[in-house]
């Protein structure tokens, strides 16, 4: 196993926390030392948003520079990189282009693998301790691409009524991915945006317990307005309330992820 891992943070599931997770897991990270390459796989560009103010994430979806053209031209990709504010912690952008990323990747030859080809030279470098991607709500040949490139996943989960939802399809997804990627594992399953006084919160609790194909990560993440803040100043909130109680618990499944990743 090389240096770098590359962990993905995916569900098809909206709203389910990847990328609030992926930014503050990436800057606990990086705030405990390590070297973090972010990449942010997602049209909506909330990872990059997660930042940099709007202004400024359009500039870099404007310059030419963001993961779409990377990706289109099969670039490699350690030209694309930008510092953020934080020591040890850099980002490739997104922009609204990869909206059609689906179709540029359509005529490309091996084009499961087009990502994985880009990352070679970071990843052979071997800088970074780890590469966290954020893919978007979707199953397909973008986050095929995105698993492709990854040595595991983590699965954020939302702890409400519909937070299961479509998970089977997810696991259906990564046996897939799994014939042309073996060596791809599920690092994860961690629960976000809990209410421990709701039923569902422990129920989701239980069943993702008992599931066997799956660890879930003993901490999760509960609901904190301290999260909206933070992303409402285009910082993670590891960073921007470092003392609130999801900062804490985000520092915590850092730590935790970093333990099972490093085996
Ligand atoms: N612990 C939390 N407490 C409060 N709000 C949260 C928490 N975690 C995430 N949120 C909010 O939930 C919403 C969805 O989170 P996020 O964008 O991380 O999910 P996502 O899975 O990346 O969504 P998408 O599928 O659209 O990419 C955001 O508005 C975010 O601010
Ligand atoms: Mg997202």
């Amino acid at each position: 196993m090389s240096k770098t891992q590359v962990i993905a943070f995916a569900n098809n599931k909206g709203g389910s926390g990847k990328t609030t997770t992926c930014s503050n897991v990436g800057c606990a990270m990086a705030l405990s030392g390590k070297r973090v390459l972010l990449i942010d796989g997602d049209m909506q560009m909330n990872l990059t948003l997660s930042f940099f103010d709007e202004d400024r994430a359009m500039e870099l979806a404007q310059s030419g520079r963001s993961l779409y053209e990377a990706v289109k031209k099969e670039d490699d990709l350690s030209d694309y990189i930008i510092p953020t504010q934080y020591e040890g912690l850099d980002i490739i952008p997104s922009s609204s282009l990869m909206s059609s990323i689906e179709f540029e990747l359509f005529a490309k030859w091996q084009r499961e693998l087009i990502l994985k080809k880009c990352l070679e030279r970071v990843r052979a470098r071997g800088y970074y301790d780890y590469i966290l991607i954020d893919a978007p709500p979707t199953l397909g040949g973008w986050v095929m691409n995105i698993m492709c490139a990854s040595d595991s996943i983590i699965i954020p989960v939302e702890a409400s009524p519909w937070g299961l939802f479509g998970l089977a399809n997810l696991f259906d997804f990564f046996r897939q991915v799994k014939n042309i990627a073996p060596r791809l594992s599920v690092l994860g399953i961690a629960i976000t945006k809990a209410d421990e006084r709701k039923n569902y919160f422990k129920q989701t609790r239980e069943i993702l317990s008992e599931m066997d194909s799956a660890r879930l990560f003993d901490t999760y993440i509960r609901v904190d307005s301290a999260v909206e803040w933070a992303q409402d100043n285009s910082q993670p909130v590891v960073a921007y309330k470092k003392y609130s109680r999801s900062a804490i618990e985000y520092k915590k499944l850092a730590k935790e992820i970093m333990s099972y990743a490093d085996r």
